[in-house]
């Protein structure tokens, strides 16, 4: 299980379907659109959520790579994706996106598809930046921390280690 960490407007979406094929890719916002219609239906995170956690199991199960996209910025939430790999004995890893959050708000801002209030984007910049300390403590086989654009586009993704 890889998951990755970062606020909206870091890239994450961008670098999985750069580094992954989309089927190893599980994001909340493509589960709010399988139950809601709709991947900005805020009221539809709770399913969203229950049915990333439900394809996950079922992945790992299976032993297929497995990657997480949504911020997973708060400890709770990489807590609940790490029950599930250790439930399957699978092996788990994170790429955190810490970026500068000027960055972060530009992209958003820019952004075509769907824009995130900067409020959040700034919120969710700090839990990120928050994790960084205690990432190392919640049993995560692995993490890089990727803290530039240029670090983001040559990370290189061993599979067999991922
Ligand atoms: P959320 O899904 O909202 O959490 O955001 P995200 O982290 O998935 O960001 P996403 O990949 O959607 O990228 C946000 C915006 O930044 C998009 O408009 C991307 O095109 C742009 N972007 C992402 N990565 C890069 C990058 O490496 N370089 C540049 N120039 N733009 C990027
Ligand atoms: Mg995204």
């Amino acid at each position: 299980m890889v998951i990755l960490i970062g606020p909206s407007g870091a890239g994450k979406t961008t670098f999985a379907a750069r580094n992954f094929a989309p089927t190893e890719v599980l994001s909340s916002d493509a589960m709010r659109a399988l139950v809601a219609d709709d991947p900005n239906d805020q009221s539809a995170t709770d399913a969203a959520f229950e049915l990333l956690h439900a394809a996950l199991g079922l992945r790992l199960a299976r032993g297929r790579l497995t990657v997480v996209d949504a911020t997973n910025v708060d400890a709770w939430a990489r807590s609940a994706l790490l029950a599930v790999a250790r439930r399957h004995d699978r092996p788990s890893a994170a790429i955190v996106f810490d970026l500068p959050v000027g960055l972060c708000l530009g992209r958003n801002a820019e952004r075509a598809d769907r824009r995130v209030p900067a409020a959040a984007v700034r919120r969710q910049h700090a839990k990120m930046r928050g994790s960084l300390a205690s990432l190392a403590k919640e049993g995560i086989g692995s993490i890089a921390v990727l803290s530039t654009p240029d670090a983001v586009d040559s990370l290189h993704v061993d599979r067999r280690r991922a």
